[in-house]
């Protein structure tokens, strides 16, 4: 497999302007450590050579010389004969965090933000009433709907449609949720051993999902507010991957949308790279400001896409239904490979999925308002208390991802914050290869009031690892003693 690079120019853009006052090769040593430690150059990629890198930065050849034996001396940079110069993490640095995002059980008093979803909103219960009512006319049928209940499918291509993608319900699939999805792409269209492009950071069960499925994964670096397309599209086309898994609409967990333009760009360099994008629409419905047109959905950009969607954000998690658009061609391969493992989502369900799209496809405005106000409370609750962390207010999605002051690691600030009461997910659970240890992602899913609880204990959390260099131990009402931070966390 092809070793991924990084350009000079955004190399360059990644180290930015040196800092003044100190010897130049010492500033641009730590600025591509911090790179690579925090994940925007994940490890295994080879940077560019010292010529290269000499003249995007303007400085001496000398400067980079010295700033690459450096970070060789520490363990960031591994230089073989031929291969050039492989960005590392030190020994002893954890490879990734502890694994996929399934619930803990918090107990008592304890503020779980591990988890980027919400209680079911008004109207979920009615809904099932409603359903329940209709479910004597299913009765009489086997009950297993492979492709899913025709008039859901049918509501579900109207979505599509009403996005700016034409679609009818044959290109529909209803699906027990998006992680299911993305295992019936991963059996039915992708091959051990492929190779398999996933934005760093990304959704960690994703990520886990195709490791498991035998997949090679290429990390496509994101930025904190997005991607950068030029540098995107260029690791497209080196890394001959089968597969692109993208989050463009609200990305978890930077909340970034990924521009119309942009999407076409990168299309452009998937389809001449005859790679096919598998997209992520999990949070593609929870646009919470809804200033301007959304972008189209970036299958309208590329007709292979094979777009995987999910009632668990737009509506409830509990509902575990969700469903995929395809090229017509390829749902019989996608439906073959579903019945390996399930036969079809449940019916109930199904009728209820169908009762709360008939109402408001996308988010309540009551929904919006709900998660308006704890992202409100989360942003102010932050700035006062917490001006060292660094984090852009997204359009959409769930969670705002912060950057730490620089000394702090996330893993560390998890497990004070542990202690404090509040559970986290760190940066590391994100990363593709290592990396991103001074993020954390707070999700604004639970009540204003607890959002500002939150961020108290956080903030004493920092306090404390500051001070001491760890947490504070200190016992919180309905802990168990057992350490919840490391375990896997859903979504
Ligand atoms: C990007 C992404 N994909 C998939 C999921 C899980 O979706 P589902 O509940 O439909 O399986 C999540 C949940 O957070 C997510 O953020």
């Amino acid at each position: 497999m092809p070793t991924p690079t990084v350009s000079a120019a955004r190399t360059a853009r990644l180290v930015g302007t040196l800092a003044p006052g100190r010897p130049a090769y010492r500033a641009l040593a730590d600025a591509l450590r911090l790179a690579v430690a925090d994940g925007r150059i994940a490890a295994g990629t080879r940077l560019p050579s010292e010529r290269d890198l000499t003249a995007a930065l303007d400085v001496s050849r000398t400067t980079v010389t010295r700033a690459y034996a450096v970070l060789r001396e520490s363990g960031y940079l591994t230089s073989r004969r031929g291969s050039g110069s492989v960005a590392t993490l030190p020994s002893g640095a954890r490879p990734r965090g502890a694994g996929s995002l399934f619930p803990a059980d918090a107990g008592e008093g304890i503020i779980d933000l591990t988890c980027a979803a919400t209680r079911a909103p008004a109207g979920v219960l009615e809904a099932y009433e409603r359903a329940v009512q209709q479910l004597p006319a299913h009765l009489t049928g086997a009950g297993y709907l492979t492709l899913g209940m025709p008039e859901l499918r049918e509501v579900i291509a109207d979505r599509y449609t009403a996005r700016g993608l034409p679609t009818s319900p044959d290109e529909v699939l209803v699906t027990s949720g998006a992680v299911a999805g993305i295992g019936i792409v991963l059996r039915a269209l992708l091959g051990h051993g492929d190779r398999i492009i996933v934005e760093n950071p990304t959704y960690p069960n994703t990520v886990d999902a195709l490791r498991r499925g035998g997949a090679r994964l290429v990390p496509l670096a994101m930025d904190p507010d997005g991607w950068d397309v030029a540098e995107s599209a260029r690791t497209v086309r080196s890394a001959g991957a089968a597969a692109a898994v993208l989050i463009p609409d609200f990305h978890n967990p930077t909340g970034a949308l990924m521009a119309d333009e942009d999407r076409a760009v990168l299309a452009r360099a998937l389809r001449s790279a005859g790679t096919v994008p598998v997209v992520d629409e999990t949070i593609a419905e929870v646009d919470l400001d809804g200033t301007g047109v959304l972008p189209v959905p970036f299958a309208a950009h590329d007709p292979r896409a094979v777009s995987v969607g999910s009632s668990s954000k737009s509506h409830w998690g509990g509902l575990r239904t969700g469903w995929m658009r395809a090229p017509r061609s390829v749902l019989p391969a996608l439906v073959e490979a579903r019945v390996t493992t399930d036969l079809g989502a449940p019916v109930l369900e199904q009728l209820v999925l169908l009762e709360l799209m008939r109402a408001a496809p996308g988010l309540t405005p009551e929904r919006r308002g709900d998660l308006r106000a704890s992202r409100e409370a989360l942003v102010a609750a932050l700035r006062a208390r917490l001006p060292e962390l660094g984090f852009r207010v997204p359009r959409g999605g769930l969670s705002l991802w912060c950057e730490l002051p620089e000394g702090l690691d996330a893993t560390t600030v998890a497990i004070a914050a542990e202690d404090a009461g509040l559970l986290v997910a760190a940066g590391p659970r994100f990363a593709v290869v290592g990396g991103l240890e001074r993020w954390v992602r707070l999700p604004y899913v639970l009540r204003p009031d607890v959002m500002v609880e939150a961020v108290d204990r956080l903030a004493g959390a920092l306090e404390s690892v500051r001070t001491t260099g760890r947490g504070t131990a200190r016992r919180t009402a309905g802990r168990t003693g057992e350490r919840r931070t490391g375990r896997p966390l859903v979504a």
